[in-house]
Order: C-alpha cells, then structure tokens, then sequence
C-alpha cells in the first residue's frame, strides 16, 4: 500500500501521561509504599523516577519532543498526610509543577486519584468506609483552592474499575481484598467521590472566562467471551462489560447505578459530571468463570489462545496488541455525546519498534474513529518515560523516555523522536 498521511484536528492536543506515585520517588506515607515494604510485591518504587526533583528537565524533555499537553497526578498523601493537615510545601511544589508546564507550553492534565491513598485512609479501611467520599472531598477543596487557575482540564479518578477490580476483588493490590460485596461499596464510594470532586472543581472556577473540564479517567476495555460460543462464557463477559464499562459510565451520566446484584441506586448528584470523557485504552479482555466466588460472576482469561490474538505481537506485560477494539470501543461510547481525551493508551514491548508499530496502529484506529464522527480532543501516550509498573515493578517499559535507574539518565527513544514528528505536524504517516 503506497503511504498514506492523516490529518488529525486542529488544536489537537497531544502528549504523554504519569502518575505520581511511578515517577515521583520516596512517597513514603501512602498504601502503595507500606504494601511494597511489606513484600507484598517483588519490587519497591524507591526513588522511582525521582521525578519529584527532576520534573523540570522532564517538561524540557517533553516540550523539545513537540508535546502540547502534559497528563500527571497530585499526591494526595504528600499534600495531606494526616487526617485534615494540608501540606503548604506540597501543594507549593505542585503549583511549581503546573507552572513549569505552562512555561512550556504544556497543557496540564491534573489527575487526583491516581491508585495511591494516604496511609490514614488505608487504616481506615481504604474505599470501604462511607466517610472516604468527604474525605477526598475535603481534599480536592484544598486542591483547587491551591491551583485551581493553573488547570483547565481535570481526571477526578483513574480508573476506578480497574482499582476496583485489583484491589478489591483479586486482591493483587492494597488493601488485598477479594470481596463481591466490599467491591460493589467501594464502586458507589468512588461514584459519589467522583461527582462531589466535579461540583468542588466547577463551583470553584464560577464565572471563570474558560469553564473547567473535568472527568475520569476510564479504562474503556472490549470484553469477549474466552471460548467464543461457551454460553457461561457469554454470560459472564456480557455481565464484566455491564458491571465495568456500561453500569459506570450510566451513573456519572444519568445518577443511575443499576448494575445487576445491586439494588438500583439513584445518586443523583453523579448525573451528567464529565464534561469530557477521558479513555484509558489497552487491550481486550477474553472473559471466563473463575472457582474463588469472587470470580463466579468472571474472570479475566491471561492467556494468548484467544481469536485474532497475535501472539509475536504481545508485549513485556502479556498484552496482546489489537488496535480495532480500540475504534470499536470509541466508536461504540460515541452514543454519550461527549468529547473524548486519550488519557492513555501505550505498551511495553521491549523491542522499540514494535511501540512504534503500536503507536501508529492505535493512532490510525483512533483517526478512523474521528472519520467515523467522534470528536478527539487530544491523546496522551502512556507513558512519557519507563517508570514503576505497580506490581510488575520497573521491568516493563512504557516510556517514549527511556531511564537508567542507576543513574537516573534519560535517553529518548526511537518511537519518542518519530512520535515528536506526529506531535509537531499534526500529521501521522501510515506506510
Ligand atoms: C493503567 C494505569 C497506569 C499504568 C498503565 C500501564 O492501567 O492507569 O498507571 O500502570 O496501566
């Protein structure tokens, strides 16, 4: 096929994502910190990225690769790491943060929670306890009131579907738990959280000239049936698809939490908060029945057997590479009327240009989806540089930036510099 080159909108926004606790270093007082030092995983974040320190050279890094906006997370445990005292110095520092991009002329994205907790809150039982939707109420106040003119563009809660999943009921992070009915409270804590957050941030900025926008961050993943025509296969991928994309996304639209095993909840306050809809996008998920009652109702199938998988083409993490789900998700939740923003979507293959190949398949999905009528405000590749995979620790590397965790040297990649030319023309060459 003779190459061709798309043309993406103007005044599209382009860029890469972090997350604080992956690049930040020493965040010694939140959840994720105490489970590393408790050996719940193999590996410590430790000094991470020490992109605490080292942020600016970071932004030059991204402004010289052509990037026009900048997703990150504030640290909810360095800016109150008790119960109700507020860290000036904290939120001094993310204000730097928020400046320095804007120096740069980086769109910020601010992210408030981003997986991590305040360890008082982990005590307290973590996203279990009723009281956690004042909690980060209380906090996304303080936030705003401390940066609030700095960002235009606001992710309430990342991924609160996965953190759900992982923490709740696979229990593979903390708090470690494995529980149907302790998953679905925290799933109603996170709504409400998320809609006091909207109010909080928009209340704040009444009369501003530029209204803020403000969303989740969603993992928009397809979800199929392991063995494609195994009726409880079916079921429980339909069910995961209810539970985790559509249940969801129906209550921060509509106030309406009605998922099956739930009675139907009216939240009222939760109708019509995103003003945007932020997408994390990876991969399928291939659905099966899992033994533990936590996985009757479904399971994620980790293996490469499935149909359409190609499995040269899986990365460092075992994520199959499939770019059409991508058009296929967005083009499907296109009937929410709402812009989207990539807040993700990025791998770790360990052969850099496979991630290129990566890139531009999804970047031509993502431009089929626009052909196709949605409206794309921007796409933030995950991640800027290689960084603290959670559980999975540093091996695997997502960064367009590559970093030598000894020396803390950075050193852009192959994909980094061909995505810059995207970035600064607006225009992706398909070969
Ligand atoms: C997403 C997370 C992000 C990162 C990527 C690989 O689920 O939001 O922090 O771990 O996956």
């Amino acid at each position: 096929m003779p190459a061709r080159e798309l043309r993406f909108p103007e005044g599209f926004l382009w860029g890469a994502a972090t997350s604080a606790h992956q690049v930040e270093g020493d965040n010694t007082r939140n959840d994720w910190w105490a489970w590393e030092q408790a050996g719940r995983v193999k590996h410590r974040s430790g000094l991470a990225c020490d992109h605490y320190r080292r942020f600016k050279e970071d932004f030059d890094l991204a402004a010289s690769l052509g990037h026009t906006t900048h997703r990150l997370s504030v640290e909810w445990s360095r800016i109150e790491p008790e119960p109700g005292r507020f860290d000036d110095g904290a939120l001094a520092h993310y204000a730097e943060v928020l400046d320095a991009l804007r120096a740069r002329r980086l769109e910020p994205i601010v992210t408030l929670h981003h997986f991590t907790n305040p360890l008082w809150v982990a005590q307290a039982g973590s996203w279990t306890n009723p009281k956690v939707v004042d909690w980060f109420a209380r906090f996304t106040e303080r936030v705003v009131r401390a940066l609030g003119g700095k960002a235009r563009y606001w992710v309430t809660i990342n991924e609160p579907m996965v953190y759900v999943n992982t923490a709740y009921l696979e229990g593979r992070w903390p708090p470690g738990l494995r529980s149907v009915p302790a998953a679905q409270r925290v799933t109603e804590h996170l709504i409400r959280a998320h809609a006091a957050a909207y109010h909080i941030v928009h209340d704040a900025a009444a009369g501003a000239a530029q209204p803020p926008q403000v969303s989740i961050a969603k993992y928009l993943p397809v979800f199929l049936p392991c063995r494609r025509w195994w009726p409880l296969h079916r079921v429980a991928s339909a069910l995961s698809d209810r539970l985790f994309n559509g249940g969801f996304l129906e209550a921060v639209t509509e106030g309406r939490w009605a998922v099956p095993g739930v009675w139907p909840k009216r939240i009222p306050e939760a109708r019509g908060t995103l003003d945007y809809f932020g997408v994390n996008f990876y991969r399928r998920h291939f659905i099966r029945n899992g033994w533990h009652p936590a996985q009757w109702l479904g399971s994620g199938c980790e293996q490469t057997h499935h149909w359409g998988s190609r499995r040269d083409l899986t990365s460092w993490m075992g994520w199959e590479v499939y770019p059409q789900a991508f058009y296929q998700t967005l083009t499907r939740w296109q009937r929410l009327g709402l812009p989207f923003l990539i807040t993700e979507n990025g791998t770790s293959m360990v052969d850099d240009a496979r991630r290129w190949r990566f890139i531009v398949d999804h970047l031509e999905a993502l431009h089929r989806a626009i052909e196709a009528g949605c409206r794309v405000l921007g796409y933030t590749y995950w991640s800027l540089m290689d960084n603290f995979e959670w559980a999975h620790g540093f091996a695997p590397r997502f960064g367009l930036v590559e970093v030598d965790y000894k020396t803390q040297q950075r050193r852009v990649r192959e994909s980094g510099r061909r995505y810059a030319e995207v970035c600064r023309t607006g225009r992706l060459v398909v070969e």
